[in-house]
């Protein structure tokens, strides 16, 4: 493996780490406080190209490779994991998961808009019986011909509310198993399709996170994606990369609560010297400065194989299994240097802390993450 960073590479962290420190920091606290969606920031994403970033020009993408994109994903998410969390779902699991296995009408039609940041995409997987164990789909999607009839209900969908183009998991023949699900296209304003109201969640809050309930939705039969039977792969290929993003979502915002408790701890003084020096608060920060190094690396891997096209499920899901206990390890850390000021939201480490939690439970628990590693593993 050879990792390094190019001119074009560094200018697109720099673009990330100036974004996040002009248009998302000011009014974070708020954002978070008030469970406001941060409209105009991902507006000015989508703009700048963020939210299409490994998509075929030809789409409307950017073009870039992997490593770019986890390169914003770190930035954006030392400020703002709810916002980096729609960027990440727009590019990772639905415009990947678009421009890798759907149709030429269907990219021109619905990749095109998404790439260019027009609209925003969300990926529905998890329902209220179906989070980890992902082939146990309660949603139907009955062949009616020219059609397919969609009943169901989808729980923690992230965009719920925001998104217009959605990609649909649900099941066809149930007696089959997960090669009998199909992953499917669905508009917002579908006749039948409703979105339900938002969650009141521990981080993350500005995102948007709904139900979505489908009752007996018209999928016209081109909206498909793939071969009849093709959902569950479709789902779990999208993922492999998603987990990427997700990743670095957790190494961002670990990174983000590192370099504000070294900060503090430079200012901050007690028994007459800074607290940084004080053994105890070095040894704090030795340890979250090296594991962030070593999830760094874990991240970078699995984006250099993806970018080789090489098989990168097992490292990415190492890269988020390891990342996102870093990410809470991290920010745990970074609220205790910060003592009583941590438990407060104005110095952000306990925003931080919050949100880190997230990344050990979506897009796979890290129970699921085990689940793939000791697979790979086993199979050696
Ligand atoms: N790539 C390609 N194919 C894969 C695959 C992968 N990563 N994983 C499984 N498959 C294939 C298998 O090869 C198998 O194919 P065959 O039928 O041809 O043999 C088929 O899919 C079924 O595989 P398994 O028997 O392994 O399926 P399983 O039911 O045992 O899967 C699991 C177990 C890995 C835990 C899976 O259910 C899983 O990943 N669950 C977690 C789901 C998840 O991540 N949900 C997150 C929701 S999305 C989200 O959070 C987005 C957001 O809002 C931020």
């Amino acid at each position: 493996m050879k990792i390094e960073l190019s001119e074009e590479h560094l200018m697109i962290q720099k673009a990330a780490r100036d974004f996040a420190q002009n248009e998302l920091l000011p009014g974070v606290i708020e954002r978070d406080d008030t469970m406001t969606f941060p409209h105009e920031q991902i507006k000015k994403l989508g703009e700048l190209g963020f939210l299409g970033m490994m998509v075929d020009p030809k789409y409307g993408g950017g073009g870039m490779d992997t490593i770019s994109y986890v390169l914003a994903m770190e930035e954006l998410s030392k400020v703002e994991a709810a916002t980096s969390v729609v960027v990440s779902v727009n590019n990772s699991l639905v415009c990947w998961g678009l421009e890798t296995f759907g149709s030429e009408e269907q990219k021109q039609k619905y990749l095109v808009p998404l790439a260019k940041g027009e609209k925003i995409g969300a990926f529905c997987l998890s329902e209220p019986e179906a989070g980890s164990d992902a082939t146990s789909q309660r949603t139907t999607a009955v062949d009616m011909g020219d059609y397919y009839l969609l009943n169901g209900t989808k729980n923690w969908i992230t965009n719920g509310g925001n998104a217009s183009t959605y990609l649909v998991i649900a099941q066809t023949y149930p007696e089959q198993g997960s090669r009998g699900i199909n992953a499917f296209i669905v508009e917002k304003g579908m006749e039948g399709f409703t979105v339900g109201p938002k969650e009141n969640k521990m981080g993350i809050r500005a995102s948007d996170t709904h139900s979505l309930m489908f009752q007996d939705v018209k999928v016209p039969k081109e909206n498909r994606i793939g071969e009849d039977g093709f959902g569950f792969k479709f789902a779990m290929k999208t993922l492999s990369g998603g987990r990427i993003g997700i990743a670095a979502q957790a190494l961002g915002i670990a990174s983000g609560a590192y370099e504000l408790a070294l900060q503090y701890s430079k200012e901050r003084k007690a028994f007459g010297v800074p607290i940084s020096q004080h053994q105890a608060i070095q040894f704090k920060l030795a340890d979250m400065a090296t594991e962030i190094e070593a999830a760094r690396l874990l991240i970078y891997k699995a984006a250099w194989l993806k970018d080789q096209h090489m098989d990168y499920t097992q490292a990415g899901a190492m890269a988020k299994l390891f990342a996102s206990k870093v990410a809470m390890d991290v920010t745990t850390e970074a609220v205790q240097v910060h003592g009583g000021y941590g438990y407060v939201k104005e110095y952000h480490v306990e925003r931080l802390m919050r949100d880190a939690k997230i990344t050990q439970i979506y897009e796979g628990t890290s129970e699921v993450q085990k689940i793939v590693i000791s697979r790979g593993v086993l199979k050696g």
